[in-house]
């Protein structure tokens, strides 16, 4: 039975909580440390993210198997050993991780420990820690990426552009994203989205924001000098590919210099009229748009793309597209849409005022005032797609 026993992975599922930071997972690292001390010095010093991090992964693989969906935990798991090459990991601490963690389920589960609950911890266990050090072992490829920063622009008060020379060419494919250790905070490793993918020369170019309170950023931002040894992960990240599907995932405006950059560079950047300012769709969630197909219309006013959409979708909320709200086309039905006021007008664009038929109790003079207000902010709709631009909150 073991890892076909459903109920015995449920124990141990249920077991896990990646909420309780001092919990379960909290103890199992003592454990591990004490009995093995090699591995704590490849951890950053506050362990409060590591144990976060390693329980939701835990969480998640054995909700899949108790689901009996092994497929995608050991992708996975694979596709983890391999990039925790990086952190310096050997054999032999997963044979410790694993006795440790074994151990630390079996005493936090006490009461609930018949020999199915024991077989499927220990087959899990060796599940987990088999498979990443498997594929760690059997990836011929590189395990890091080392380089020299050999240009650093504080472009702003707050953003850096960060230039390196990679000791060797990266594979790259658009879209993807690397974890970066800089040697202000070692072992602290961040996410970066390159800005200009590596090229054949291992040339590559970060563009790093602070934020607030964050250690890392503060740090590229403020501290970093030429010739900093950087080290970068192989890069990763799923692209899903959207093209197929054929939603509309966003709507935004691109100037000259967007849309050249996005045909120079194959992913898609913009410009902000609100900030003035180009940008670069995942410059800083990682959520980047890789172009496939893209086309002009017939006045060459408005421009069509296709992309493959990196990350969980298109839209700052986190969903695929910005479209998820349906405005109901009942006259009937109770008020969907509210326009809002900004300043002292309405942020909405001219395409909008088709909406005005479907809006129930519309003011007339708020409507009109509205309208006035997008002819001088808009007066051509340029925009991505020949949809409605509405900046009006949907409730
Ligand atoms: C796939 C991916 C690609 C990324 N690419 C880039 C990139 O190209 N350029 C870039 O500048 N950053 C990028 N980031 C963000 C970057 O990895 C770091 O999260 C960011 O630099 C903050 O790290 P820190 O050490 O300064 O902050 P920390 O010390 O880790 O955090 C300090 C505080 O800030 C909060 N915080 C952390 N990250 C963010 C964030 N992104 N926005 C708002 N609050 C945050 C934390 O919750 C915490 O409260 C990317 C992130 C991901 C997931
Ligand atoms: C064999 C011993 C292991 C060692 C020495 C090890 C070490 C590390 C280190 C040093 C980090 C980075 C911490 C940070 O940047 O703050 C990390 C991250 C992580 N580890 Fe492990 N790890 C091991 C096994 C595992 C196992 C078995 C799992 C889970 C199934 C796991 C899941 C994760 C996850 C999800 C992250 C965060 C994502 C990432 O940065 O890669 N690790 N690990």
């Amino acid at each position: 039975m073991s890892l076909n026993d459903r109920d015995a992975l449920a124990v141990l599922h249920a077991a896990l909580d990646p909420d309780d930071n001092n919990g379960l997972i909290g103890r199992f690292y003592t454990r591990w440390f004490t009995f093995d001390a090699s591995p704590r010095d490849l951890f950053p010093p506050d362990m409060g993210v590591q144990r976060a991090a390693f329980a939701q992964a835990l969480k998640w693989i054995y909700g899949e198997l108790v689901a009996q969906r092994a497929e995608d935990p050991v992708a996975f798991l694979a596709q983890l050993g391999r990039d925790h090459r990086k952190y310096g990991v050997l054999p032999e601490h997963y044979e410790t991780l694993g006795r440790s963690l074994y151990a630390t389920l079996r005493d936090e589960l006490a009461e609930a420990w018949t020999d199915a609950v024991d077989a499927a911890a220990l087959q899990s266990v060796n599940l987990i820690t088999g498979v990443m050090s498997g594929a760690a072992d059997a990836e011929q490829g590189p395990a890091w990426w080392d380089g020299t920063v050999v240009e650093h622009l504080r472009v702003s008060r707050d953003l850096a552009v960060v230039r390196l020379q990679l000791d060797r060419p990266m594979p790259y494919h658009a879209g993807q994203y690397v974890n970066v250790a800089v040697p202000q905070c070692p072992r602290r490793w961040r996410y970066l989205t390159p800005a200009i993918p590596p090229d054949e020369t291992g040339a590559i170019e970060f563009h790093v924001r602070t934020v607030a309170g964050g250690l890392v950023s503060n740090a590229i931002v403020n501290e970093t000098q030429t010739g900093d040894r950087w080290r970068l992960s192989s890069p990763h990240g799923a692209l899903q590919v959207d093209r197929d599907g054929g939603d509309v995932l966003m709507v935004a405006h691109m100037n000259a210099q967007a849309l050249a950059k996005t045909i120079a560079t194959g992913e898609a950047w913009y410009f902000s009229r609100s900030r003035r300012a180009l940008w670069k769709k995942g410059e800083t969630s990682g959520h980047v748009q890789r172009v496939v197909e893209m086309r002009v219309d017939c006045d060459q006013d408005a421009v069509w793309i296709k992309v493959e959409q990196a990350g969980p979708g298109a839209c700052h909320t986190g969903r695929r597209s910005c479209f998820y709200r349906a405005v109901p086309l009942d006259p009937g039905a109770e008020a969907a849409v509210t326009l809002e006021p900004e300043g002292q007008g309405f942020r909405i664009s001219k395409s909008a005022l088709t909406l005005r038929a479907q809006v129930p109790n519309l003011d007339e003079a708020a409507f009109a005032r509205m309208a006035g207000e997008a002819e001088k902010n808009c007066p051509v709709s340029k925009v991505l797609n020949a949809a409605i631009t509405l900046d009006a909150k949907l409730i």
